[in-house]
């Protein structure tokens, strides 16, 4: 708010007209004959607004103003002159002035000149503050996101990144559940030492064992001499167990004696050594329907179920798509050595329509795809996938009901917006009430209304 003012000018008829214009508006006026004694005023106290002639004695408009910009003044400088020629003005912007008016001017237009520079400060300020939202929300880690989903999860990461704490990362295919893997890890203090991932769906049985707990020599037909296991390698670190559903029963019991014993033995030794390792489990099958079906062992369950995290699918996120298409054309660009711009508004639409099975991977790999091929400047609809083409207008009624009411479509619109804003907030009626920018107890009402609980 421009509350604070200062008017220097060396005639007292005006600064009385000024003050009592200015203070009937609303503002705190102070003055000055000149620009040494505005000088002295600013020292004391901060001002939003400085109103400056440019003609005074000892010291002028101009001396003043330069005084003010090295001084970094934060005030809105305005200057005022009767002699006002084009050429003063323009010195007096370059040297930084807010605005120029001449005089005379009429009291409505000192008001109105007011009232734009407030309404460019006010601009600043929030440009400068969706700025930083930009910079700390939209990319952590390489990881490009928007949704309150996903910018929870941030939250969460940087919450428990320090601790040692078995997490277990939960998600489809492709949504992202390694790379929030490693955000936890570099993000905490063990980021200077290993993380080491392993796929537990990736070897036979017994390799995979001495993989994980490693061997003496002898162990076996093949082992000539003592291999260190992947516990040991990510030691003081980080450890991913990737895919851990797909991890053999006996060695679930392995696992789960190491994590309560932190000692690992390696295959065919007597001895069992000290680790210290964080464990990250990852799955893309629903561990708790596992279990009930005896593919995995419930105590193993409990002990990595500490802290989960749950990465949703795109589909229920389509809000972080516009951001991810442009965070793989800029990457992309780099890679490819292109200058694609961005995609075509229809394009765009048909990337929204698309349901995404595979994900985040999946879009990824249709926009690297894509602008291999392109010859455009900017990526067109008839481009794209021809599933993903087919899959907006197959699916797209423009209309929620086949009523022709304007209340049903509304409501029946209102519903489905509700129900995306509370799917994307993970059901935060708070946020979700931001998000459809309604009140708190209107979305209440309305989700009575509509039957969502
Ligand atoms: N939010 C995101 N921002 C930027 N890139 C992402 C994001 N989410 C996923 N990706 C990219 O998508 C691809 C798939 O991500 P990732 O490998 O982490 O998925 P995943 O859940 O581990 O998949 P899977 O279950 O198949 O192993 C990677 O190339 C990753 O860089
Ligand atoms: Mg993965």
């Amino acid at each position: 708010m421009s509350k604070n003012i200062l008017v220097i000018d060396d005639e007292p008829n005006l600064r009385h007209v000024l003050t009592v214009v200015l203070e009937k508006a609303g503002y705190t006026v102070s003055s000055a004959a000149d620009g040494k004694e505005a000088i002295s005023i600013t020292e004391t106290k901060p001002f939003n607004v400085i109103l400056c002639d440019l003609r005074m004695p000892r010291m002028d408009g101009l001396a003043f103003l330069k005084h003010a910009t090295t001084r970094a003044l934060d005030a809105a400088i305005i200057m005022m002159s009767a002699y006002g020629t084009i050429d003063t003005a323009v010195e007096a912007m370059k040297l930084g002035a807010a605005d120029y008016i001449s005089k005379p001017f009429k009291p409505d237009e000192i008001l109105l000149k007011l009232g734009q520079i407030e309404e460019r400060n006010r601009l600043r300020q929030e440009n400068i503050r969706l700025w930083d939202a930009v910079q700390e929300t939209f990319s952590f880690q390489n990881i490009v996101a928007k949704s309150e989903s996903i910018r929870k999860i941030f939250d969460t990461i940087q919450k428990i990144a320090d601790y040692k704490t078995t997490v277990l990362i939960t998600g489809e295919s492709g949504t992202g559940k390694e790379l929030i893997a490693r955000a936890i890890h570099f993000n905490g203090a063990r980021k200077h030492k290993p993380i080491v991932a392993v796929n537990c769906g990736g070897l036979p049985e017994n390799l995979l064992e001495s993989e994980l707990f490693g061997h003496v020599k002898g162990a076996f037909t093949d082992a000539v001499g003592d291999k260190k296991g992947i516990f040991q390698e990510a030691s003081g670190g980080t450890l991913v167990l990737d895919e851990i559903a797909e991890l053999p029963l006996s060695l679930q019991v392995k696992l789960l004696r190491v994590l309560q014993d932190e000692m690992v033995r390696p295959v065919g030794s007597t001895q069992s050594a000290k680790v210290d390792v964080r464990i990250i489990a990852v799955t893309a099958i629903n561990l708790a329907e596992a279990v009930k079906q005896g593919i995995f062992r419930d105590d193993l369950f409990y002990r990595i179920n500490v802290l989960s995290i749950h990465v949703p699918p795109l589909r229920d996120r389509k809000g972080d798509i516009p951001l991810l298409v442009n965070h793989f054309i800029e990457r992309f660009n780099k890679r490819l050595n292109k200058e694609i711009k961005g995609v075509r508004p229809e394009a765009l639409q048909a990337l929204m329509d698309y349901p995404w099975p595979g994900n985040v991977r999946e879009l990824e790999n249709v926009i690297e795809r894509t602008m291999a091929l392109t010859e455009k400047f900017k990526i067109d609809v008839d481009e794209l996938p021809e599933e993903i083409r087919s899959s907006g207008a197959a699916t797209r009624d423009p209309w929620p009901t086949d009523s022709i009411s304007l209340k049903t479509n509304t409501m029946a619109l209102e519903k489905t917006l509700i129900q995306r804003a509370l799917r994307e907030t993970n059901n935060n009626r708070t946020h979700a009430a931001k998000l459809l920018e309604i009140s708190h107890p209107t979305l209440l009402s309305k989700m009575k209304t509509y039957g969502i609980s």
